[in-house]
């Protein structure tokens, strides 16, 4: 459905075709611009009022709160849908039949080995790697073992490539754990589901058989479930644009997770636990980060609050909250960063400062919470959440590619040095 835009300037009326979602969002169609007006192009640093895509895969609405998978509410999925399923519908734009699932879950399994030589590019890492930076390079290194060209308009050869880097993601993210404590690696057992896999693969020791906590597989559970998509973030965008050179599917997540690592993105996770670590070490002063926060002559940020799109309550971080109550009370924790996080959000939101630019608890304000709780350490928060996001990296990648979306090329404004001569070395 589509309506008329009109842009004037310099005494010439420009019309433009107006688009609405299927959820009444507008959006200014601008591919004629630059031809249309003689050179005139838009200016938006960070995107912020920029769209890159139609996309069928996940709506936000930023104002009300509203994260919702091909028209699912993530309220569902996180407490009624298992990881797989989430996925599954996420990728291919269904909930699975019982016998869609199984064949998913069994053609994931199939792919959970990696070729052994990935260990000799593991060992060239030194031990105190991020763990990040080792996924990212493994991730690529995928492409090494797996040359094979994808076309993306053969449904089983795209099936194929889905259910590889599935099944062989969590194996690297679970080396690159292992790499980091000195552990030794772990294969993947296919008679544990997913979740319960990628803890198996982080946990079990050879000296003694691996026992699962199912407090610890729940919480986990819809913990990589709430983190599955969020439309074009930071990471996704990055996986879109590379993948739109015909970079290969391993190679533009591998480049995901890279974008993902930022302390402003995905990193923020570990930035929040080190953040309320500090603030405690410091003696609880949280009115002194607040006042640090809003200081504009300091670069420390709240991290954990604020958001590009949420005006309001993060979903995810209301559901995230309530788990955290629950999973530190059914394992009988008590962590004192748990108190400090939920002071620290009393006093900013009724800080008018925070209040004025509508900086809420993102997802990753309470997330690290549970993970250490759930034993996982610090340095492997963000890995977490890349497992977590991988549904929806594929999924925004395969929509990019069926949709033939033309090569990411944005374009700039010049405001360097006009033409000038050269010079000589002497003459300077
Ligand atoms: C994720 O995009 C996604 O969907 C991301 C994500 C996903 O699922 O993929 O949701 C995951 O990345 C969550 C965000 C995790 N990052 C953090 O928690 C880091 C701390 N937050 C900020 O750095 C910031 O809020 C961002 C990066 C999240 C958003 O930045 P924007 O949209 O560019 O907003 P901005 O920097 O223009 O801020 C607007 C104002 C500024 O003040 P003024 O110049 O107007 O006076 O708000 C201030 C900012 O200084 N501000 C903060 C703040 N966040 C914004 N001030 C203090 N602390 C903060 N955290």
């Amino acid at each position: 459905m589509s309506e008329i835009g009109v842009f004037e300037f310099k005494g010439k009326r420009y019309e433009f075709p107006v688009e609405i979602g299927t959820e009444n969002e507008i959006a200014i169609e601008i591919k004629r611009l630059r031809g249309d007006t003689g050179g005139i192009i838009t200016l938006d640093p960070g995107f912020k009022n920029t769209g890159s895509c139609k996309s069928e895969i996940t709506f936000l609405n930023g104002e009300k709160g509203i994260l919702r998978h091909r028209g699912y509410a993530i309220e569902d999925l996180a407490k009624k849908a298992s990881f797989l399923e989430v996925a599954y519908l996420i990728i291919f734009g269904e909930l699975p039949t019982q016998e869609q699932f199984a064949k998913f879950e069994a053609d994931i399994k199939k792919n959970t080995l990696v070729n052994e030589e990935i260990k000799d590019i593991l060992d060239g890492f030194p031990r105190a790697a991020h763990p990040m930076g080792v996924l990212s390079s493994l991730t690529s290194a995928l492409t090494a073992f797996n040359p094979e060209y994808t076309d993306v308009h053969s449904e089983e050869e795209m099936y194929d490539a889905i259910t590889k880097i599935l099944g062989k993601f969590p194996v690297l993210a679970a080396w690159a754990h292992s790499k980091n404590e000195g552990a030794p690696l772990n294969y993947a057992d296919n008679s544990l589901d997913y979740i319960e896999n990628i803890l198996m693969m982080m946990y079990k020791v050879p000296t003694t058989a691996y026992k699962g906590n199912p407090i610890v597989k729940k919480a986990m559970e819809q913990l990589l479930i709430l983190h599955q998509d969020h439309e074009q973030n930071c990471s996704t965008s990055t996986v879109r644009l590379v993948g739109s050179s015909h970079a290969s599917l391993f190679a533009s997540i591998s480049a995901g997770v890279s974008a993902l690592w930022g302390p402003l993105h995905g990193g923020a996770n570990q930035a929040v636990i080190e953040m309320l670590e500090e603030i405690i070490k410091g003696g609880g002063d949280v009115e002194k980060y607040i006042a640090k926060a809003k200081d504009k002559n300091d670069p420390f940020r709240l991290m954990g609050f604020g958001h590009r799109v949420y005006k309001n309550f993060d979903p995810r971080a209301l559901l995230i909250k309530e788990s955290a109550d629950a999973v530190l009370a059914d394992l009988g924790i008590a962590d004192p960063t748990l108190e400090v996080a939920k002071h620290l959000e009393e006093v900013a939101l009724n800080d008018p400062y925070f209040k004025e630019r509508k900086l809420f608890p993102n997802v990753d304000f309470y997330s690290g919470i549970i993970y250490r709780a759930l034993g996982i350490p610090v340095e492997m928060f963000t890995v977490m959440f890349a497992i977590g996001r991988l549904p929806g990296w594929i999924a925004q990648w395969k929509e990019m590619r069926m949709n033939n979306e033309p090569i990411g090329r944005p374009r700039q404004l010049y405001i360097g040095k006009t033409k000038r001569d050269y010079k000589t070395m002497s003459e300077r």
